[in-house]
Formats: structure tokens, C-alpha cells, sequence
């Protein structure tokens, strides 16, 4: 079965053909990042007009380099939700009339879920129930997955999302944006138990909270920063650590709460080196199976998008669009 997915749902235009939601045979990302650089941040505008001129190219090329023609997709999954509303649109619409026009299944599709399916896309899919922990620049999003269609969100984040966090310590510290792979870059020379930084109170719930970290990190270099002391780089380092903790310690307790044996992470967060180094090793004591995706598959693709609408049609094929006949 041969699955066109499309994204669109923040500053990527993105397209993938994927083989029996498993195998990857062509995966095109275009990112308009560049044009919002010098506003620090994602400008909704700019993006949706980049992706109205790139969708066409995009998709015709994630078919030219999969080698099959367009009439060979068995089914289209999309983005639905959530994003950016213009941008979400511009995938949206192509998908709808090209599922109209060639009479093919049509699945739309969580973006926020599809992340955790990136992990699909492998030849050791994850087993279900897992907890699954959702964490990129819009979510914060910890879950008890029980199948396909069962998830049940255990927690999110209270204020900023975590990647959000990194972006805006990241424009504190100056190190442009997007934050996150300059602050893991960075905080690799710095000492994490420089600063005592801390992310959310350890409540016994599953909420995140990152806004007051990047507060506590913006009054640091304000107010209390001695350079001779405290490098650039012990700051960035001392606020990963606390940051990915937080993630950390929540997801393994929802593991344990839950009884469950495998933690399945997303989105680009995921990415994070200090993530991984902390997570593997913890989980290893604990003897729980956690699931990455490869970096490439953590930020914004069209890939896990594809994965994720082909489990949901083999559940359940009547949630396909009624458009295919
Ligand atoms: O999943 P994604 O591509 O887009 C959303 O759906 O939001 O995630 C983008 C976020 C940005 O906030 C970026 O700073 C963060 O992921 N990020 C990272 C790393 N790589 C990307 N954060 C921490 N460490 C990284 N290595
Ligand atoms: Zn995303």
C-alpha cells in the first residue's frame, strides 16, 4: 500500500511517500525558517504564503523521487490539525481535491499524534500501550496510548511549550533561532550543575510548566551573571538539564503509575542529545523500552504523518474520507 502524506501545519511544506506505513520512499521537506529568522519566531503570514507557492513542487517531487506516478497512491493522509490556520489550509485543500480527483482514500490526521508515529517507521514498531511523550515547539503533551485510537492525554504543559522555552532562552542567551539545536550544541561545553535551575514544581501530576525557568533564566543574566565565573555555555547547560529532567522524571513516573513498559517519544525535542543520554540510560535501571525517532523524523515531516494515517486506516477503513467510492 502506497501512502501520500502531507504537511503543513507550521513554516514546513512537506510531502512523503511511504511503503505499508513502514518504508520511507521519498520524504521532501522545505522549510520557509529563513524568511522568519529575523523576527525570532514564526510569522503565520509569511508561511502560509511560502506554502501556497511550494505545496505543488513539493508533492511532485516526493512522487518523482519515490519512482511511482501519482495514480499509484492507495491513499492520501493529511494534517488537519492542529497549526497554523492559513497554513494548515494550503495541505488541507491540495489534499482534499487531489483525493476528489484521482477517487482515493483520504485520512486526516492529528499533527500532534503524528509525531509519536514516527517511531513507526521502523522495522521495530513500537507495542502497544505505551506512554507517549509529544514534545516540540507548539506541545508538551504526555499520553497513555492504548491503541491507535485510544490515547488519553495524561498531561500538557501549563504555559510555554518546551521547545518554545528553548527557542525563548535561546533568544536571551543570543543565540538566534530556532533555539533548541543551539542550545544542545552549546550547553555540550558547559557545566549543567553550574546553576540550579528548576522547571515546574514536582507535583504529583503530569502538567509541565517552563515559563517560570525562562524567567528564572532571563533575571540570571539580567541580575546575577558574573562572567568570570559562569560561562555562556554553563547557562544553556544548566538550563537543559533542569528542562529535560522535568520530561524526564514525569514521563518515567507516568510509566510507572500506569504500568507500563515502553516510553515513546516526538516531536523536536526529541532531538535533544542530553534527552537521550539521560532518558536511555534511566530507562535502562527501570527496564523500560524507549522509542526515538531518527533526528530527521523528530522536527515537522510529512513521514510520520503518512505512518500515523495508515494505522488508522487498517483500524478502522470507515475513517476514511467518504469522497472514495
Ligand atoms: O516538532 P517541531 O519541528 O515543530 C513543532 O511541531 O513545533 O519542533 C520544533 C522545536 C523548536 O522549538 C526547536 O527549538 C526544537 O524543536 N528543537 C530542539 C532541538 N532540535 C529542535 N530542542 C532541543 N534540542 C534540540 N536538539
Ligand atoms: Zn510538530
Amino acid at each position: 500500500m502506497l501512502i501520500l502524506g502531507i504537511e503543513t501545519s507550521c513554516d514546513e511544506t512537506a510531502a512523503s511517500v511511504v511503503k505499508n506505513g513502514k518504508i520511507i520512499l521519498s520524504q521532501i521537506v522545505s522549510s520557509s525558517l529563513n524568511l522568519h529568522k529575523p523576527y525570532g519566531g514564526i510569522i503565520p503570514e509569511i508561511a502560509s504564503r511560502k506554502q501556497v507557492e511550494l505545496i505543488l513542487p513539493v508533492v511532485k517531487q516526493a512522487i518523482k523521487k519515490a519512482k511511482i506516478k501519482l495514480n499509484d497512491i492507495d491513499l492520501i493522509s493529511v494534517t488537519s490539525h492542529p497549526g497554523l490556520k492559513g497554513s494548515l489550509l494550503v495541505g488541507l485543500t491540495l489534499a482534499r481535491i487531489l483525493a476528489f480527483a484521482l477517487n482515493k482514500a483520504l485520512i486526516e490526521v492529528d499533527h500532534t499524534k503524528a509525531h509519536l508515529f514516527a517511531n513507526f517507521l521502523s522495522h521495530t514498531k513500537p507495542k502497544f500501550p505505551f506512554i507517549g511523550l509529544v514534545i516540540s515547539g507548539g506541545h508538551t503533551n504526555l499520553y497513555l496510548v492504548k491503541s491507535t485510537l485510544d490515547f488519553k492525554l495524561l498531561g500538557c504543559t501549563l504555559d510555554d511549550a518546551v521547545g518554545e522555552a528553548f527557542d525563548k532562552v535561546a533568544r536571551i542567551l543570543k543565540l538566534g533561532y530556532p533555539g533548541g539545536p543551539a542550545i544542545d550544541k552549546l550547553a555540550k561545553k558547559g557545566n549543567p550543575t553550574k546553576i540550579k535551575f528548576s522547571a515546574g514544581k514536582e507535583k504529583e501530576n503530569f502538567n509541565f510548566s517552563f515559563s517560570g525557568i525562562k524567567t528564572a533564566v532571563l533575571y540570571y543574566v539580567r541580575d546575577k551573571w558574573d562572567k568570570k565565573r559562569v560561562k555562556l555555555s554553563d547557562i544553556a547547560s544548566s538550563f537543559q538539564e533542569a528542562a529535560v529532567k522535568s520530561l524526564i522524571h514525569k514521563s518515567l513516573l507516568a510509566c510507572d503509575e500506569n504500568k507500563v513498559k515502553s516510553l515513546v517519544i516526538g516531536g523536536g525535542v526529541a532531538a535533544n542529545s542530553r534527552l537521550r543520554e539521560i532518558l536511555l540510560k534511566e530507562s535502562k535501571q527501570r527496564k523500560i523500552k524507549v522509542y526515538f525517532p531518527a533526528p530527521v523524523l523528530c522536527l515537522d515531516n510529512a513521514s510520520m504523518v503518512a505512518a500515523l494515517g495508515f494505522e488508522l486506516y487498517r483500524m478502522k477503513p470507515e475513517l476514511m474520507e467518504a469522497i472514495a467510492t
